[in-house]
């Protein structure tokens, strides 16, 4: 317990701070570089458009769903409603494609001015569900506001089917990242409904179509909105990480060139935890 607060408060303060004097080297040269890096700097989130094409959202829906129904692999959590998948990146080769896209590495290493990692990656097939019978049934969950506790992290969200009002949805407060937050504060990650009426800015509902992406600073207040009236919702999320919070990744060894790509490998300095399996 002491041990792990300790190493927080290393990653936070000294691990994890952007580095001074020294700029990462860009791999790509998109237009849309500057302006979605302000973007992330001052609200804390960029749109990256669709990374994903038609006939590749179509497989990845079928494969989705073949994978559904075997229980090794997809882990349908009752309580909440959502199937879960096991080994993510092994459900299409276009996410270790996207996890190497030399635009979004960019953006990522720049803005924090570290060298980063994929620390995780999550599929998910989220059926409808009334966000008060899941506060009833389960209490808090991530339907509820709240901030990630992985200290300084940027997920990149990619919805695989389209989401309309109905449907339920990723919703965030632009410009509650700032101050980071740092994890050896022992601060309170939860916020009531209470606690967001009183922030001057109002959440943004992310509608979009299939295929469509954004990144984020997990240090936003956000949530999953889940609605009754919503039709199945795909989604696939890489979390990157300067270093801290690296969990196992089963790669998809038909990639062994992308696979090389040091995202996916352990943190270069010794001082961070080699990655966790769960
Ligand atoms: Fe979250």
């Amino acid at each position: 317990m002491i041990l792990g607060k300790l190493r927080n408060f290393i990653e936070d303060k000294i691990l994890t701070n952007p580095c001074f004097g020294k700029n990462q080297p860009l791999r790509s040269d998109n237009p849309s570089f500057l302006p979605s890096l302000n973007s992330l700097k001052k609200n804390g989130y960029c749109n990256v458009g669709k990374l994903l094409s038609e006939v590749e959202l179509l497989q990845i829906r079928k494969k989705m769903t073949s994978l559904s129904k075997n229980k090794k692999i997809a882990n349908f959590n009752k309580s909440v409603n959502y199937i879960q998948f096991n080994k993510p990146l092994l459900i299409h080769p276009a996410f270790t494609r996207i996890a190497t896209n030399p635009y979004i590495l960019d953006l990522i290493e720049t803005y924090f001015n570290r060298e980063c990692y994929l620390a995780d990656v999550d599929a998910r097939r989220i059926y409808a569900y009334d966000v008060n019978e899941i506060q009833k049934n389960v209490g808090y969950t991530s339907s509820n506001w709240h901030k990630d506790s992985r200290g300084r992290q940027l997920k990149l969200m990619i919805y695989l089917t389209d989401v309309n009002s109905n449907d339920s949805n990723f919703s965030f407060i632009p410009e509650t990242h700032i101050p980071f937050f740092s994890r050896s504060k022992n601060n309170v990650y939860r916020f009531s409904d209470a606690d967001v009426n009183q922030i001057e800015n109002e959440p943004i509902e992310w509608l979009g179509k299939a295929g469509e992406a954004c990144l984020f600073d997990t240090n936003l207040i956000h949530r999953l909105r889940r609605k009754k009236t919503a039709s199945i919702r795909d989604s696939f999320t890489f979390y990157f990480t300067p270093g801290q919070e690296l969990r196992h990744l089963d790669l998809d060894l038909g990639l062994p060139e992308l696979n090389k790509n040091k995202i996916f490998s352990g943190a270069e300095n010794s001082l961070f935890r080699p990655r966790i399996k769960y």
